[in-house]
């Protein structure tokens, strides 16, 4: 009798963002309790051979919107077939969005979405919470968040006009109270004012397919937000993370920013790796209603490998200043509706529900896209689809490292295999998946999250509600030691002088 309690993975090479071995892993009781060679295990323990595979730090997808209702419908992937499909394709963690209504509470929100997730998830999970709205309780809401409810991480949209958008001065003061809180701000950075006139624009010239989404909403509407809001971060002293950075413009925005030493983090998603924009362009609706999301794919087809280019440097890299790499993580956005409700725009772009998949797909993709085509190497495929990501929102090393102590979620990795990715075969609930007909080499075998194999040789065997909310606690070191050493030396001071003695003339009324 084995007991699945006990796992030792044995012969493989165990990959880590820092650097490579062949070792042994044991693992106990959800927790992995050691690597290394010729280790000594209890009877009965499960021995999984990893011979000529890697053995990788599960993936932690860090942009997903599981069940979202949204622009009038709800996402089809709910947290039992989105995780399920996250554990299929390696990914044992994700992070989710908590998306209140103008006017309503964080925490009610919050705790609704807790009830929605707890019960259905297959891995584990923790969540971001959106600032659409500001007043002095969202405020104070913000604060109880991170200090009694393991959040870190808040979302503000410059886009979604009427709806999540939040002007400048709102943004300043939900950044400063990010820093204040030991929080990380994170943008939707596309220009809203700017997106509603040329909807608007696109409509009145008769261009009311998915093409007008792109038109309307050009490569600098993203690059204009994103540095505007790298300048509106700065000066709250608050880090900043980009997420899903869709254009080349808006990624030198981000990387320019990284270059001058601000706290910046860069999210490319899956999408924007592994397919473009020129789709908005195809003759089937249809088809071209699929990749609708905000912001748009490009339709530059040099995109993709340009941003995969920025995410492949490393600190290592000889040209690269100060902090290396340009884009950091990878998430996915996954937020996937079906034709059918895509069909809620047939005849107006601006009613397209906004979403792609990608859940299942994004280690795949990246492997193929960023490892399997030399542009990096297997630890940096490890740093942009797990450690990074654990660093930033404080997880580190619990997940995103394959070490004594860890989490026991990790992915037994083929590199050679391959697959075709399809619809037909997915475990999404989406009906089309937008990197249909892609080849990909490399590919999980085997998925293990808190200890137990719930993904093996293409079976899955995850259970509902097996995965736990994972609280996050403040003040990350990896985002937050540049922002207190700033705060402490950057204070601005006044001028020490002798008051102004002089005439001062009488101000003229109108
Ligand atoms: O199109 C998108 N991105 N849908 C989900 C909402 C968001 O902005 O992330
Ligand atoms: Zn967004
Ligand atoms: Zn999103």
């Amino acid at each position: 009798m084995t007991d699945d309690s006990r796992i030792l993975i044995k012969g493989g090479k165990v990959v880590n963002e820092d650097f490579s071995e062949m070792a042994d892993v044991y693992i106990e009781d959800g927790v992995i309790s050691a690597v290394g060679l010729d280790l000594q295990v209890p009877a009965g323990t499960r021995v999984i051979n990893a011979t000529h595979r890697l053995v990788l730090p599960g993936g932690i997808d860090t942009h997903t919107h599981m069940e979202l209702s949204f622009m009038g419908t709800t996402a089809v992937d709910d947290f039992n077939t989105g995780t399920r499909a996250a554990v299929a394709g390696g990914t044992t963690m994700i992070l989710d969005f908590v998306i209140p209504q103008k006017g309503c509470s964080l925490l009610e929100a919050y705790e609704q979405w807790r009830r929605t997730a707890d019960p259905k998830v297959c891995c584990d999970y923790s969540l971001h919470v959106a600032v659409t709205w500001w007043d002095d309780t969202v405020k104070k809401e913000m604060e109880t968040l991170v200090r009694e409810k393991g959040v870190n991480s808040f979302k503000m949209f410059m886009a979604y006009k009427g709806v999540f958008m939040l002007r400048d001065h709102e943004l300043y003061a939900a950044f400063s109270q990010c820093k204040e809180i030991g929080a990380i701000a994170q943008v939707h950075a596309e220009n809203g004012d700017l997106i509603a006139e040329g909807a608007k624009r696109m409509l009145s010239l008769g261009i009311s397919g998915p093409e007008g989404h792109e038109m309307c909403r050009p490569e600098e509407v993203e690059a204009e937000a994103t540095q505007r809001a790298v300048t509106i971060a700065h000066s709250a002293n608050c880090p900043l993370y980009v997420v899903h950075v869709m254009s080349k413009s808006a990624a030198k925005v981000v990387a320019n920013a990284r270059r001058n030493g601000r706290v910046v983090f860069g999210e490319p998603i899956a999408a924007g790796l592994g397919t473009d924009g020129t789709n908005y362009w195809h003759k089937d609706w249809a088809h071209a209603a699929r990749f609708v999301m905000g912001p748009p794919l490009r339709p530059d087809p040099s995109t993709p490998g340009y941003l995969m280019d920025l995410l492949a440097k490393r600190k290592s890299d000889k040209l690269l200043m100060k902090q290396g790499d340009d884009l950091s993580v990878t998430g996915t956005d996954n937020c996937t509706f079906s034709i059918c409700q895509k069909a809620l725009g047939k005849d107006d772009f601006t009613k397209i529900p906004n979403g792609v998949n990608g859940v299942e797909d994004r280690m795949s993709v990246i492997w193929e896209k960023g490892v399997h085509n030399g542009k990096m190497d297997e630890n940096r495929f490890v740093a942009v689809t797990s450690s990074n990501a654990a660093k930033i929102f404080n997880l580190y090393p619990k997940k995103g490292r394959i070490a004594k102590g860890s989490d026991a979620d990790l992915v037994i990795w083929d590199p050679k295999a391959t697959r075709v990715i399809s619809a037909k075969t997915h475990h999404q609930a989406v009906d089309y998946n937008i990197f249909e007909g892609m080849l990909c080499h490399g590919l999980p075998v085997v998925t293990i999250s808190r200890g137990k194999v719930v993904y093996e040789n293409g079976q899955l065997f995850a259970e509902q509600g097996h995965g736990r909310f994972i609280p996050r606690k403040p003040f990350a070191e990896f985002v937050y030691k540049r922002i207190n050493q700033r705060e402490r030396v950057g204070k601005p001071s006044p001028v020490s002088r002798e008051p102004y003695a002089g005439k001062v003339i009488s101000p003229t009324s109108k």
